[in-house]
């Protein structure tokens, strides 16, 4: 943790009486004037800080952001070992895939609340304003390429569960779609390095819009669900909703969370188009399931087909 960080902690334990700078001085071993440079730079980030001559400084109010600084505190699962990131960056996936290529540890995560490069899926941009929570989280699991097909949808259950931890009745759209009351809330990108047919690393990016994306008339913000929600709140729910489902998925395999992402999954029973990257028709029929390896079955008259990629649309709607 840096010094700034552990200033932070002090005067977060510190609520509501405040401390003086002296005594954060003394327990964290640093000078009186290094306290007040990290309380200032705490200040220029968004920390509203009394400060009072005799009695010591005073945490007021923090920024209403999905920085690490704000996130770090509110997980609780021991997968996150390691939280980087800061309040904009280009693309979370793109840090992650360098700290992932320099050999960062599985559970590192990069976190930020804007970013100026997001990146979706199928190549397309990520809408990426102010206030969102954007991260990105390096896993490195012992499965095939072939087992590795479902983690997009493990990770959508997680977020999902992530949610509904704090209040959301969130629904799935394969294969990694969150949504809420028919919108995208929140969207997942999966990138891979692999030796053979192992994954070396794994980057799970995940987008959550917090406010709604005006240019995005099929997107929409946590917040106009859940207005009481901090980012950083929404962002360590995210993070711990996935750590578990990962490693339910990790130690039982796609079976095990399977009847999870169905029983949230809104295509289930409908009748659908499944489309490829250029647009063609690859499938069309009733969603009778999802298969081991997270593949969307699709029947139609004549057979029921296994879809591994795609984007499936409601047959004349969507
Ligand atoms: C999708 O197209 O639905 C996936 C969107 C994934 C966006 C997230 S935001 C955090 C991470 N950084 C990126 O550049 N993309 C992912």
């Amino acid at each position: 943790m840096s010094s700034r960080d552990r200033v932070l902690s002090a005067l977060r334990a510190a609520v509501p009486s405040g401390v003086s700078g002296e005594r954060m001085a003394r327990d964290l071993g640093i000078s009186r004037a290094a306290v007040a440079k990290h309380v200032a730079a705490l200040k220029s980030s968004g920390y509203e800080i009394e400060a009072r001559v005799g009695e010591g400084y005073r945490l007021l109010a923090t920024p209403h952001v999905a920085s690490p600084a704000e996130v770090v505190p509110l997980l609780t699962d021991e997968l996150w070992v390691r939280v980087e990131g800061g309040e904009v960056t280009g693309s979370t996936n793109d840090d992650a895939r360098v700290l992932a290529r320099q050999g960062a540890a599985e559970g590192t995560v990069v976190v930020a609340s804007h970013q100026t490069a997001g990146r979706g899926r199928l190549g397309r941009d990520w809408a990426s304003p102010r206030g969102g929570a954007y991260l990105s989280v390096i896993l490195r699991p012992a499965v095939s390429l072939l087992e590795l097909s479902a983690l997009p949808l493990v990770i959508a259950v997680g977020v999902a569960q992530g949610l509904e931890s704090l209040g959301a009745a969130p629904a799935l759209k394969w294969p990694n779609d969150v949504e809420l009351v028919g919108r995208k809330v929140a969207g997942i990108l999966v990138e891979v390095s692999a030796q053979s047919d192992r994954p070396d690393w794994v980057v799970v990016g995940v987008g959550l819009n917090i406010a709604d994306v005006p240019e995005q008339p099929n997107a929409i913000g946590l917040a106009s669900v859940l207005p009481h929600v901090a980012p950083a709140q929404a962002a360590a729910a995210a993070l711990d909703g996935i750590a578990a489902s990962y490693r339910r998925w990790v130690e039982l395999g796609f079976a095990a969370i399977e009847p999870d992402f169905s029983a949230r999954h809104r295509l289930a029973g409908e009748r659908v188009t499944v489309r490829d990257l250029t647009g063609s028709v690859t499938a069309e029929g009733v969603v009778c399931g999802i298969d081991d390896l997270g593949r969307l079955l699709v029947e139609d008259a004549h057979r029921v087909r296994a879809v591994a990629a795609g984007e499936a649309t409601l047959s004349g709607i969507d």
